[in-house]
Formats: C-alpha cells, structure tokens, sequence
C-alpha cells in the first residue's frame, strides 16, 4: 500500500489550479444513464471514485470515450445490465446513484446495498422510500436493493435529515416520472445544484434549484448535452487550510469563491486575509498567527463536514480553545488521536472536539482512515517537525487528483512510496 512521506516545516508559495468537483462529477456520472444520446463531460477530475464510477458504468454496458483532452464521452444509448454489483458498491458508496436513473429508464433495477463505512451507518432509506413514495416496489434480498417499476409517478417527498445522494438519487428519479414531484428539505449543496443544471441541459423541467424545495415536472426523454463539472470546493478549502496552517500565502485558481463563503468567513476568523477574484482565492497568512475558531458542521450553506479535519487541525495550532461539533456523521473524528500522536491537545466528547491550541506538532508515523481525515493528516506533516508517513494512501487518491504534484508545485516536501 502506498504511504505519503512529507518533510514538515516549510513554508509553500505559489498557485495551486483545483480540479473538477468528485462530488458533483459522481452524480453526473450516474444521471448520463438517463440519457438516450451520449453525454459529452469535461473538468471529470482523475480520482480512484471517477474510475471506479466509470468500471461500475461499463459493466452496464454503458460505452465511454476519453478524448486527448481527458474529456469522457458517455453513450448509455444500449445498456446490457441493471444492476450495480456489491464488489464496486462495497469500495464507494456513491455507487447506490445508480438506482434512481436505472428505475427510472427502465423501470427495474438491483443495487448491492452499501454498508456502513469509517465514518458512520449512512443508511439509504430515505433513497428507497422516496422511490417507494414514487411507486417502486422495492424489496432488499440477499444484500440487494431489488427494485421495479411501470413509470414512476410524481409525489410529495420530505427527506429528513438532509441528505446529499438522497436528494441527487430521488431528483435522478423523478426527472422521468409522470407528473410533478416535490423534493422537500432538499439538500442544497453546490455539487445538488451542479446535477440539477445538468439535468435541466439534457431536457428535464427542475425548478426551485439552489433552494429546500426542488420542483420536478417530469418529462418522457433525456438527450445528451456537453457538460463542465463545477470546481472541487473541499479540494480549494483543503489547500488554502495547508496555507493556514504554514503560516504561507497560497492562491488555489479555476474556482467559484461562492461555493466556498462560509468557510471563507471561517478562514477569515481564524486571522487569515482572503481576496478573492472571479475565480481564483488567495490566503495570505504570513507573520499571523493563527485564532481558533469554534464551529458546528451542517448542511450547505452552513459549515460542511467535509473541511472540519482540516479545521479541527487548525484550531490545534491556533492560540487559544475551541470546539468543533460534528453534527453530520457519528464517527468522523477518527484524525484527532492520529494528530494527539502528533503532539495536539484534543479531546472527544460525544460529537464534540475540545480543542487547546499546540504550539508545534512532531513528525509521527499515521494512519489515515478516511478521505478528509486523510487530508489533515498530510496538512499536519506539512507543519510539523520532522517527518511524517501518511499510512492507506489510498483514502486520499479517492478525492485529491494529483495530490504530490500540487503540493510539489507551492513548495511541499512530499513524495509517495510505492510498496
Ligand atoms: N442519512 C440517513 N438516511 C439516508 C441518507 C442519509 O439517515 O437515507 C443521514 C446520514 O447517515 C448522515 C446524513 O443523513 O447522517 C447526511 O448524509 P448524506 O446523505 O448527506 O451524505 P452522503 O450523500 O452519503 C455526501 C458526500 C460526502 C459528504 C456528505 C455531507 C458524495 C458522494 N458524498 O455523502 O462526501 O460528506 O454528502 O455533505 O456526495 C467526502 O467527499 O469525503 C464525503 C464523505
């Protein structure tokens, strides 16, 4: 498995270009199934999920062309299979967006159920019962979702919690229904809005994007469009955090600074100076230090659960105490006794870090557990002394495309051993 050696300490400078977003590009992916034309896509960021998403297609026989400019063409014109196997399911559970377009073009389909993963149960059931509500009859057998349908029909669907794949899964769903369905505490996150504007290109009638309520008059047929996925936000915030935490000034580019306000504003509070241009974001953090900032994660557009690693690592290094309530997944603190290891002062009760602000943390041997979580880690080896090996690289290739070439680029001490 490959390990992640970072010389900490430095500081970076210098620009660092983000890539399309994972998880506005998944969906995408899944909703092409919809289409009877092929799709054309571009900024598809190169991520172990994007292939896996594209194996998981081709068993389908779903044909994909990459062209020289790595934009994929996707024709799902003559699909062979309907079902979504507990092998490629069971290594990303994004893989369950595949239910809503199958029922919905086809009227059958049979999806491994995810299991739990490192950060918490993450149940589907508001998935099913939404297709439920839509007229599916939907059994679970053997690890299977099994689910059949004539055309789904229109319905009045409240999903609580908010859920993000819950809301793309049931919006991929009713797109083809017959009649109107009404997606009620809808999530609003930039990456449910990105696929609703996609499916709108392609022929569908969704109105109310961006807000709670997402209105669906569904229509008889998707065609093809060429589409740009939005840019990665977790992956903009995670490089200006590594430009917090290194006391350096760092400018991520080709972003939408919208998508990234509240963390913004937290960036701000933690004495960082930001400027922003129509796309690009520069953290200046030189000669400050940084403050804490205590913060509770929630749905868009309140603080994603998505950048607390990389924030509960700066409050580790900030001049004060701070807590950080993680309201989104049980179990997503799994960083903090890595960064303890590290030498941080932090502790977990309940859902809530208590954190006291370290002035050093020391190079450790560590184990990243899960995507972002992962993400802090290397942030952590990038400030502390000493080094650090990054341990089950493979999280981070899940979501940061070309992750040692961008640091390479501002100035990082990083390679990767390969076992
Ligand atoms: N939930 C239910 N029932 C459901 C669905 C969700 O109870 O049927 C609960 C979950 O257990 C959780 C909460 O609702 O407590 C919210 O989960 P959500 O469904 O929104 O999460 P998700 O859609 O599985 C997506 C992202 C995650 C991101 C979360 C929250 C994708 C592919 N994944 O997951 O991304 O953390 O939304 O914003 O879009 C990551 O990129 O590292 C990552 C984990």
């Amino acid at each position: 498995m490959d390990k992640l050696v970072i010389a900490g300490n430095g500081q970076l400078a210098g620009s660092v270009e983000i890539s399309g977003a994972k998880n506005a590009a998944l969906p995408i992916l899944m909703g092409c199934l919809l289409a009877e034309t092929p799709v054309a896509l571009s900024n598809v960021p190169h991520l172990m999920d994007v292939t896996t998403t594209i194996q998981l297609l081709a068993s389908m026989g779903v044909e994909i062309l990459f062209d020289e400019s790595l934009n994929i063409e996707i024709d799902a014109s003559n699909i062979t299979s309907k079902e979504a196997d507990y092998e490629l399911v069971k290594t990303m559970r994004a893989s369950i967006l595949v239910l809503g377009p199958l029922l919905a073009r086809f009227g059958e389909a049979k999806v491994s159920l995810p299991g739990g993963c490192a950060i918490g149960s993450r149940p589907v059931n508001i998935h099913i019962s939404g297709m439920q509500q839509m007229g599916a009859d939907i059994k679970v057998e053997q690890g299977y979702i099994i689910a059949k349908a004539g055309r789904l029909k229109g319905a009045d669907i409240f999903m609580q919690p908010v859920t993000v794949t819950g809301t793309e899964n049931l919006l991929m769903a009713a797109v083809l229904a017959e009649g109107t369905t009404y997606l009620r505490n809808a999530a609003r996150e930039p990456e449910v809005t990105d696929l609703a504007e996609f499916l709108n290109a392609m022929g569908a009638k969704i109105s109310g994007i961006g807000t709670s309520t997402l209105v669906v008059e569904g229509v008889e047929r998707l065609t093809g469009v060429p589409y740009q996925v939005i840019p990665d936000r977790i992956e903009a915030g995670t490089y200006l955090a590594a430009a917090a935490v290194t006391n350096s000034m760092l400018t991520v580019t080709k972003v939408n600074p919208e998508h990234l306000g509240i963390v913004l504003e937290k960036f701000t509070e933690a004495g960082a100076l930001i400027t922003c241009t129509e796309d690009t974001v520069t953290l200046d953090m030189r000669g400050r230090q940084l403050k804490p900032v205590s913060l509770v994660t929630d749905p868009y557009p309140l603080f994603p659960t998505d950048m607390q690693a990389q924030f509960l690592l700066m409050n580790a290094l900030a001049d004060g105490e701070s807590t950080i309530e993680e309201t989104i997944f049980e179990n997503r603190f799994m960083h903090v006794s890595e960064l303890v290891r590290m030498g941080a002062d932090i502790r977990v009760e309940g859902n809530t870090a208590h954190i006291k602000g370290v002035k050093t943390l020391y190079g450790a041997p560590v184990m990243a557990t899960d995507l972002r979580a992962s993400a802090s880690l290397i942030l952590a080896g990038l400030v502390a002394k000493g080094e650090t090996v990054v341990n089950r690289v493979y999280h981070i290739d899940r979501g940061y495309e070309l992750i040692e070439e961008k640091f390479h680029k501002v100035g990082a001490h990083i390679y990767r051993l390969s076992d």
